[in-house]
């Protein structure tokens, strides 16, 4: 498998795959429809890479042009990113969700059946796991209602994928991706006011925005504050490269999930101290309401994507604000 289509490979965590899939012998191939990023990414790429990326600018729902794409490049196999991914912003707006999550992953699998694609690597999401009883959570923890339309696009992504047995798909449920590449050439480039929390502490810290709001400091937890698993983005770039090495060495397996976490938990104070004294500034902040469509606190058990993959996250939160940090800067 060496030819690989990347759709929303311009974006935040595909941008950086699309960097790692070249590092180990993939040609990627990208469609992006530039909603959520920025056309100069793929020249940032390029620099990083020393390597033209043939780069599409489309809705993979266009099922006409993803077959042209999927045939012209003789691909081997997907990862298929795009899609929208703020859980506040698909409370708000949940038919943009479905019909771009769901309607895009329909459009793509039609497509590949048509050319006889069969090899997919599936963004998904620890929102699948809804308000875990527990954590960390496997991946055999249950899956309860997702708290948002964008979880529920996951969970439902994940079950189309289950029924199509004439691919070969991993799953990874990501959990919080945060953190730039170390060139600070690419990194999280929300357009708007962010709706993730790593972006919006940037954004204070550079007066882009006059304060952060913690979504809540009434929960179960050590501060209040809600637990998420913070992930490096290189880190989850890497595990892609190692879920297209598990599909070639086990192609019988039509559908496996993996959790893509670092097993850690942090709160929301805990980063913003982290990165206050990482980056030796002081962050304005308060203390708002809670957001709807926010767990309390998911983490992640790592141990499958640890024996099964060969694949474990190795950068700490540290570089994780210190790389989100430096990125920011450049900016500004
Ligand atoms: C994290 C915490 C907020 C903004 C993300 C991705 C989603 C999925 C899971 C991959 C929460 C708090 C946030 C702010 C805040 N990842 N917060 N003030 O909601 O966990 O979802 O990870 O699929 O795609 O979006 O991430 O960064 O929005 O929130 O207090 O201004 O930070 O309440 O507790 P979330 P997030």
């Amino acid at each position: 498998m060496k030819n690989i289509l990347v759709t929303g490979g311009l974006g935040y965590i595909g941008s950086h795959t699309v960097i790692e899939l070249i590092a180990h012998g993939y040609s990627p191939i990208i469609i992006d429809d530039l909603s959520n990023t920025n056309i100069a990414v793929l020249q940032q790429i390029q620099k990083i890479t020393s390597k033209e990326v043939p780069f599409y600018k489309n809705d993979i729902a266009e099922q006409g042009l993803l077959e042209k794409v999927l045939r012209a490049h003789a691909i081997d196999g997907v990862i298929h990113f795009a899609a929208f991914k703020a859980v506040g912003e698909s409370v708000k707006a949940p038919l943009k969700y479905y019909d771009n999550n769901i309607g895009g992953l329909v459009a793509l699998l039609k497509a590949m059946q048509k050319c006889d694609v069969k090899n997919i690597v599936f963004s998904s999401s620890c929102t699948v796991y809804g308000e875990p009883d527990v954590s960390p959570v496997n991946e055999l923890s249950p899956i309860k209602k997702a708290n948002s339309p964008y979880g529920n696009t996951k969970q439902i992504g994940e079950e189309i994928l289950f029924d199509c047995p004439f691919l070969n798909t991993v799953a990874l449920r990501y959990f919080n991706p945060i953190g730039a590449h170390p060139s600070a050439l690419i990194g999280e480039l929300p357009l708007g006011v962010p709706n993730n929390l790593v972006p919006f502490i940037t954004q204070t810290a550079a007066g882009i925005r006059e304060k952060l709001t913690v979504y809540g400091n009434d929960y179960n937890t050590k501060d209040g504050t809600c637990v998420r698993d913070y992930i490096h983005v290189v880190d989850l770039a890497k595990a892609h490269v190692k879920a297209l090495d598990y599909i070639q060495k086990n192609a019988g397996n039509t559908f496996e999930v993996f959790n893509i976490g670092t097993g850690n938990g942090f709160t929301v104070l805990e980063i913003i101290d982290t990165f206050e004294k990482t980056n030796h500034l002081k962050l304005n902040y308060t203390i708002g309401d809670r957001r709807a469509g926010d767990v309390e606190k998911v983490w992640a058990n790592t141990d499958k994507a640890k024996n099964v993959l060969g694949w474990s996250a190795e950068l700490d939160l540290t570089s994780m604000v210190k790389s989100a940090w430096d990125w920011q800067k450049t900016l500004s």
